[in-house]
């Protein structure tokens, strides 16, 4: 069918693409270009949160931020995990401005419980939406919702609708979405978002969530014109969720993976720097630069109407399981 013909090309375009881009040595021929003086900010009285900062790029972004004195507030599960992570920040950075927040993000009703009572509590400058989730195996979660959906979707959508009344009170407000270049195999499927047709796949359905993402941030970002939205690939990094969701992949390519800290570097560039505000609102970003949402000949781009649904579909469900 041209369907499956479809996503065979665009799986095999999108494969090459990444060996040549989203590698390591992808990374370091990018950065030859860049200006290392877009980091050199103090981010000290700027408030900072973000999801699933304890490992991987979400801790190194944290870092990073808390290096330059912004005043982070990361938002994990598990408390244990997180205080452990909080610890080793505090010592790298100094800075003692880092606060956990323990929220399940695929739980409807505990994200909105940590956006409202946060937002009663604290300012926020910029959100990073960065905690992911790909199970292999349809899983619901205790709201009956789809796990990588509720997370990856729902819970990015739920916050960051939440937080923007007080984004739009902060200075140079921004909200950045790691989000992934697997989603340039996808075309927006809104007849089946928590996958319950034909046979499950999680890398599938993960990467379906990230082009939501990216949907989600254009939209955001024509709606709410105060506030900087971006998406970002991060390219293929060396995290312990690649390790863990894609086992034979990061076998294959563990050598050629990037860093942590070069996987972080545009989700950081996009957070703090001066530079990345003078780029349009509302693009998707990989190596510090804006880049195309859709493969070349890939018929993955999708109709205003599809996207209105998307965004209907999460606002009944946000607001069906709101406390
Ligand atoms: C950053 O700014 C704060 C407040 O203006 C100041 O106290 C601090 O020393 C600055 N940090 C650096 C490294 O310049
Ligand atoms: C609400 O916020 C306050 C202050 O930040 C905190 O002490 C409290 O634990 C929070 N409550 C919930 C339910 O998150």
């Amino acid at each position: 069918t041209f369907v499956s013909k479809m996503s065979i090309y665009r799986n095999a375009v999108w494969f090459v693409k990444g060996l040549q881009e989203y590698t390591k040595s992808g990374y370091e021929t990018a950065a030859k270009h860049f200006a290392p003086e877009d980091l050199d900010v103090n981010l000290s009285g700027r408030s900072f949160v973000i999801t699933g900062a304890n490992s991987g790029i979400g801790k190194a972004t944290a870092q990073e931020i808390a290096n330059r004195g912004g005043t982070v507030h990361m938002v994990c599960r598990n408390k244990d995990r997180a205080e452990a992570a909080k610890d080793e920040i505090v010592e790298w950075s100094k800075n003692q401005n880092v606060y956990v927040h323990i929220v399940d993000m695929s739980s409807v009703k505990q994200v909105w419980e940590f956006a409202q009572n946060f937002s009663q509590n604290n300012a926020v400058h910029v959100l990073i939406n960065n905690a992911g989730c790909m199970v292999s195996q349809r899983e619901l979660t205790e709201e009956g919702l789809e796990k990588n959906f509720a997370t990856n979707t729902l819970g990015t959508y739920i916050l960051t609708t939440a937080l923007i009344p007080s984004l739009k009170k902060a200075k140079d407000p921004r909200v950045v979405t790691v989000s992934s270049g697997g989603m340039l195999t996808q075309k927006l499927n809104t007849d089946d978002l928590q996958f319950e047709k034909g046979t499950f796949d999680g890398t599938m359905a993960y990467a379906q969530n990230k082009r939501q993402q990216v949907i989600l941030t254009e939209r955001w970002a024509s709606q709410n014109k105060e506030i900087h939205f971006s998406s970002m690939h991060p390219g293929w990094a060396d995290t312990p969720a690649v390790q863990l969701s894609m086992p034979s992949f990061y076998a294959k390519m563990q050598s050629r993976l990037r860093t942590e800290a070069m996987g972080a570097d545009t989700t950081v560039w996009l957070a703090v720097s001066p530079a990345a505000v003078n780029q349009p609102s509302g693009l998707f970003f990989q190596d510090r630069k804006a880049v195309a949402t859709h493969l070349p000949l890939a018929s993955s781009r999708s109709s205003p109407q599809e996207e209105e649904k998307l965004l209907a579909v999460l606002e009944d469900l946000a607001l069906k399981f709101k406390p």
